[in-house]
């Protein structure tokens, strides 16, 4: 049998012209988003002074399974799209594994991750609305920094509220977003009412996404021709991610593969539910049984360790409340170098399917154990790997050393969303054994708990 090839890439005509919507396939729908005022379901009229409208279309659409890529968005992906489907011969080899791994490498542009495949499209239907411009919160800076590339495509004006603990540890993530003439602010900051409030409450805060985002969505709706954008939980995000699994299909296909297992982190869920995307489609249409793990940090285990239920979806609780897997709006994690996974809740489409049990496990892992992995998957497969992914690298090595326990020759496919070079702070940590291990406690967790609302006649 032929070998595969160590990079399997499709061509520019093979980039979808459609993303896919699971929504469509889910056999029980997720709940309802509620209005944080009425506690009613949200309606494209209720979220669109925060979101554009096609956007908050795109939210509540649980109908259509394939929606149209606009072609400047598609033209815009021709710049880095399609990216490889990698074979990791060498970790393969490194590990003695009869397994086959696949890695889906989302790293190859300037913001270093997958998040400029929904910036496009976000940015492209802001302006064809006609906005000046957007804001957004970002937890590692790769969001930040895509929103700022796309917004500089499409001629938006960029406001990013960067946690506070991530901006000081990455200072030049910055000048990156400067680059594309965005404004970056370190949040908590003293330019919003709910910052202010969080700074007067808890002066020393490092920051988190749920703060963050109540900065971006506050400065938004204050401000005319602005919208609120998000770069991962939402429904929107998990459809323009779609394009990741979609790919990843095609490209499998091309070596006669499917994957058994399918791996990725899980922060809010964009990644996850972008990779998995057609193959839970496989799943929920009885054509296929992959198994889906998604890996959470253990010091943020909103799925290993959170609840089931209507929570906020930022900490400053301006948002719409949306039933999901949570630690409480009010949860703060320890400075974990993950940044990018450092959120209270998961996407509400994940959340379900966790519920459910189509997506079939959740992993907590420690900071430690995950560049342990990532220092090995730089050496044998050469892509220093941005922190959050290493957490699906983590579990992939895993899943490998238990086939070569088993004898097993299983295929799995990881998504590598981004590269570690605006983390070289969390390596030298690493590497001068000064990184800790922090799994919040018990009562930790009951302090963020108490946080999740009280909504007399929905949930008590
Ligand atoms: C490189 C990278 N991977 C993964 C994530 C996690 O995002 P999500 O949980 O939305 O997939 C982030 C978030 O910032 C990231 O920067």
């Amino acid at each position: 049998m032929a070998k595969d090839p160590y990079k399997i890439y499709l061509s520019e005509d093979e980039i979808p012209k459609q993303w896919y919507n699971v929504r469509a396939d889910m056999k029980t729908d997720h709940r309802p988003i509620l209005h944080p005022g009425t506690l009613k379901p949200v309606t494209v009229d209720d979220m669109s002074p925060i979101f554009c409208t096609k956007l908050a279309e795109q939210e509540l659409n649980a109908t259509d399974r394939f929606i149209d890529i606009p072609e400047p968005v598609r033209e815009r992906y021709r710049m880095y799209r399609p990216s490889p489907l990698m074979r990791a011969y060498y970790l393969e080899k490194a590990l003695d594994t009869p397994a086959k791994i696949y890695y889906k490498y989302e790293g190859g542009n300037t913001s270093g991750s997958h998040k400029l495949n929904s910036s496009i499209a976000q940015a492209y239907y802001a302006k064809e609305q006609g906005l000046k411009g957007v804001t957004t919160e970002t937890g590692a800076g790769q969001w930040g920094t895509a929103l700022s590339m796309a917004c500089q495509y499409f001629g938006l004006d960029c406001k990013v509220f960067m946690v506070k603990c991530s901006y000081e540890q990455k200072p030049y993530r910055k000048e990156v977003i400067h680059t594309y003439d965005a404004d970056i602010i370190p949040s908590p900051s003293d330019t919003t009412e709910v910052g202010r409030k969080i700074l007067e409450r808890f002066p020393g805060s490092t920051g988190s996404l749920g703060t963050a985002i109540s900065e971006a969505v506050e400065y938004a709706t204050t401000h005319d021709g602005y919208r609120y954008v998000l770069g991962s939980v939402l429904n929107q995000v998990l459809i323009h991610q779609s394009i990741i699994g979609i790919e990843a299909k095609a490209a499998m296909e091309k070596v006669d593969a499917y994957p058994d297992i399918v791996i990725g982190c899980a922060g809010g869920g964009s990644n996850l539910g972008g990779i998995m995307a057609p193959f839970m489609g496989d799943k929920l249409n009885g054509k296929a049984n992959p198994y889906f793990i998604a890996v959470e940090p253990a010091s943020c285990p909103s799925l290993t360790r959170g609840k089931f239920a209507y929570d906020f979806c930022d900490t400053g609780m301006v948002t719409p409340l949306a039933k999901m897997y949570t630690l409480g709006c009010g949860f703060i994690p320890s400075a974990n170098h993950a940044g990018g996974l450092r959120y209270h809740g998961m996407s509400p489409i994940l959340s379900q399917l966790y519920h459910d049990g189509f997506l079939d496990e959740a992993r907590a892992v420690e900071q430690t154990a995950v560049f342990e992995a990532a220092e090995l998957f730089a050496k044998v497969e050469g892509i220093l790997p941005a922190p959050e992914s290493s957490h699906a690298i983590r579990v992939a090595i895993d899943e490998a050393i238990r086939c070569r326990e088993s004898g097993e020759a299983k295929t799995i496919l990881f998504n590598l969303t981004g590269t570690g070079y605006f983390d070289l702070a969390a390596y030298k940590a690493y590497n001068e054994k000064t990184m800790s291990d922090y799994i919040p406690t018990d009562e930790d967790l009951a302090r963020g708990f108490a946080t999740i609302p009280k909504l007399p006649g929905i949930q008590e």
